[in-house]
């Protein structure tokens, strides 16, 4: 399973039900993002992002309980959480429980919910062009149909990405990564960059090198379940973070970690319920762990107590006042 509630079924959901609880608190922000894209961020709301140049936000915030004492090892790492740190919240798709997916309304309700830390998939139009979209077609996320990869640049920004999820939302677009990364660095933020699919090495130089026309390489982080294309950025961009995408663990999750030159081992929270063990082994090896995709207090409690660093959520500010929360009670 790879997510608690699929992509498809909280599509139908929504479908279904019209307004979610979510949509209808971030509407008026929706109707004012869509019209005018980019507005100055109020400071007094901005997040504490990073600037180009800083180091990528390590976990912060009030205490947690964790079972999963850092070695030295461990603590060399950033992306490791201090004993006592809550686990960072990813904004799976932006905020996708209220907003529609991989949009940058999506980024921006994530964001003003306290996100640190946005997930986005990409994968290139028919003509090369970089777009953050997660299924291998339109047909769900959009008004339009066919697959991504068969779509010109021209087609790809005719289409409707927000109407599906909610009538608020219609006119969102879907972004191409070169206007996802530019509005990150205008409103601030860290991107944990999902390369979505098998690409090849060309692909993914344009991908990197986009991040880097932006000078924000020091707040993305590079995910793919496609090992290949690991292996490209890492060739391409060492100085880019990279973790690995699973469904199943693997038998040698270190060996593999070691291999692949990984900060992060990024799991699904079901497999690693299975081995827990796995979390201090990879710690001991310096390399972070992070779980996908987890939407009930249940389950990040379970997470939060296994020692997980990262906790990847369609629901991020719930999240986020979970762990506040929790520390409090
Ligand atoms: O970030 C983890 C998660 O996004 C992987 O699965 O299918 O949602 O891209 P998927
Ligand atoms: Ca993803």
């Amino acid at each position: 399973m790879k997510d608690a509630l699929s992509p498809v079924s909280r599509s139908r959901r929504r479908r279904t039900t019209g307004f979610t609880a979510g949509a209808v608190a971030v509407a008026a922000l929706s109707a004012a993002f869509v019209t005018a894209p980019s507005p100055p961020f109020p400071p007094s709301a901005a997040p504490s992002a990073p600037g180009p140049s800083s180091e990528p936000s390590p976990p912060s915030g009030p205490s947690a309980p964790r079972s999963v004492e850092p070695d030295a090892k461990a603590s060399e790492s950033p992306w490791i959480r201090p004993a006592g740190a809550p686990p960072t919240v990813f904004a799976h798709r932006g905020a996708s429980s209220a907003a529609p997916e991989n949009t940058l309304v999506a980024d921006e309700v994530a964001r003003r919910g306290g996100a640190k830390w946005i997930e986005n998939d990409v994968q290139p139009s028919k003509d090369g062009v970089p777009y953050v979209l997660h299924d291998a077609t339109v047909d769900r996320t959009t008004d339009g149909t066919g697959a991504v990869r068969s779509l010109t640049s021209a087609e790809l920004d005719a289409l409707d990405a927000g109407s599906w999820f909610a009538p608020a939302y219609a006119g969102a677009r879907v972004p191409t990564l070169a206007a996802q990364l530019a509005d990150l660095r205008e409103r601030g933020g860290n991107l944990l960059l999902e390369i979505k699919g098998r690409h090849s090495r060309a692909e993914v130089a344009r991908i990197v090198r986009e991040v880097g026309e932006q000078a924000i390489t020091r707040r993305v982080f590079v995910q793919s379940f496609d090992v290949p294309s690991l292996r490209y950025a890492h060739e391409l961009a060492p100085e880019l973070p990279l973790g690995l995408l699973r469904d199943t663990l693997d038998p040698d999750p270190v060996a593999v970690a070691k291999e692949l030159g990984l900060a992060a081992y990024n799991v699904s929270h079901v497999a690693l319920a299975r081995r827990p063990e796995v979390v201090g082994a990879l710690h001991a090896a310096g390399v972070a762990v992070n779980v996908w995709t987890v939407d009930t207090p249940a389950r990040w409690k379970a997470m939060d107590d296994l020692g997980v660093d990262g906790i990847i959520t369609n629901r991020p500010a719930e999240l986020g006042g979970w762990t506040a929360g929790r520390s409090a009670g």
